[in-house]
């Protein structure tokens, strides 16, 4: 069975079949990470570009360490760092790095659509390392593969999103993601923060927290994304933290097996507390970790590697 999509641009144009394929090699490139050396020769010659034009930790890089581990050249461009400060158009750009031939360009964008856009510009397969409000799909199937990984399965689990729905794009891509392959996703918050329509992705939407939790088996918290609002959407942090904040208390409405996620960056005390998580349910550090691996079996794929990396 082979990899068809030339590109990862969010998880509504992949199959329960592809998003196994997918979890099924980041499985198997999570042992590379666990070696004394840390490299094999898969990606050897290709060329990986990473260019972000919004600030990131974790997901830049975890795409880079995933080239470098692939033996892939990977060059990093930053948006401070590249001609768009000059004026340089998207278009202009991507046409630009087009000329020097990558196999592989990674964009993280401020705008949802940049990467759909420049996708159907180039040879090189795109992947979408988060378009504004619209989707984060490397990060929804890092999530799923943290998912199972800790409860052994994804379908049939109950699965709670708390927090800033309305600007979050991890939240639309997990929620698609988790509904796909057979989750029940409930998602909570202020109302000013759930977006219209949004159980039309396939989630429902709890007045409030604790009719949220109570039964969930994953609950993935998420920050409150300021730079995205443009008006204030609940009077204080300390208020929101009261009514939707989870903390050991409030944990202890939940399942005892229940785990806890956030994609990070965390503001501790905001949306978690340090006891919940630093805490043993949480698995927030697991999904980093993941994210190597599965960013590892994404360039594999679209390189046109099979699903056997048995042999890598
Ligand atoms: N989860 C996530 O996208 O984190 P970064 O912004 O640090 O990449």
């Amino acid at each position: 069975m082979r990899f068809e999509h030339k590109d990862i641009l969010d998880i509504e144009s992949l199959s329960v079949q592809d998003i196994s394929m997918i979890l099924d090699t980041a499985e198997g490139m999570k042992e590379i990470s666990k070696r004394p050396v840390k490299k094999v020769p898969t990606l050897r010659g290709k060329t990986i570009v990473l260019f972000f034009q919004e600030p990131s930790t974790r997901t830049k890089s975890s795409f880079d360490i995933a080239a470098k581990r692939l033996s892939a050249d990977s060059i990093s461009l930053s948006k401070s760092s590249s001609s768009i400060v000059k004026g340089e158009t998207l278009i202009d750009t991507a046409r630009t790095l087009e000329a020097m031939n990558p196999d592989i360009i990674v964009l993280r964008h401020g705008c949802s659509g940049a990467p759909h856009l420049i996708a159907k510009r180039v040879k090189a397969s795109v992947i979408n390392a988060g378009d504004g409000i619209h989707a984060h799909p490397t990060q929804a199937l890092l999530d799923l593969m943290s998912v199972k990984e800790r409860k052994g399965k994804i379908e049939g689990l109950k699965v709670s999103i708390i927090g800033d729905i309305s600007h979050s794009r991890v939240a639309r891509s997990n929620i698609i993601g988790f509904t796909k392959m057979g989750a029940t996703v409930t998602v909570s918050a202020p109302g000013t923060m759930i977006p219209r329509g949004i159980e039309e992705l396939g989630c429902k939407v709890a007045p409030d927290i604790d009719s949220c939790i109570d039964d969930a088996d994953v609950i993935m918290m998420l920050r409150i994304q300021k730079e995205r609002q443009e008006s204030i959407l609940f009077p204080t942090e300390r208020e929101y933290s009261n009514l939707f904040g989870l903390n050991s208390e409030r944990l202890k409405k939940a399942k005892p097996d229940a785990i806890i996620m956030h994609p990070g960056p965390l503001n501790r005390g905001v949306e978690i507390s340090n006891e919940v998580a630093d805490g043993n349910n949480s698995v927030i550090l697991d999904q980093v970790t993941n994210g190597v691996a599965l960013r590892m079996a994404l360039f594999y794929l679209v390189a046109g590697g099979s699903r056997n990396v048995d042999t890598i």
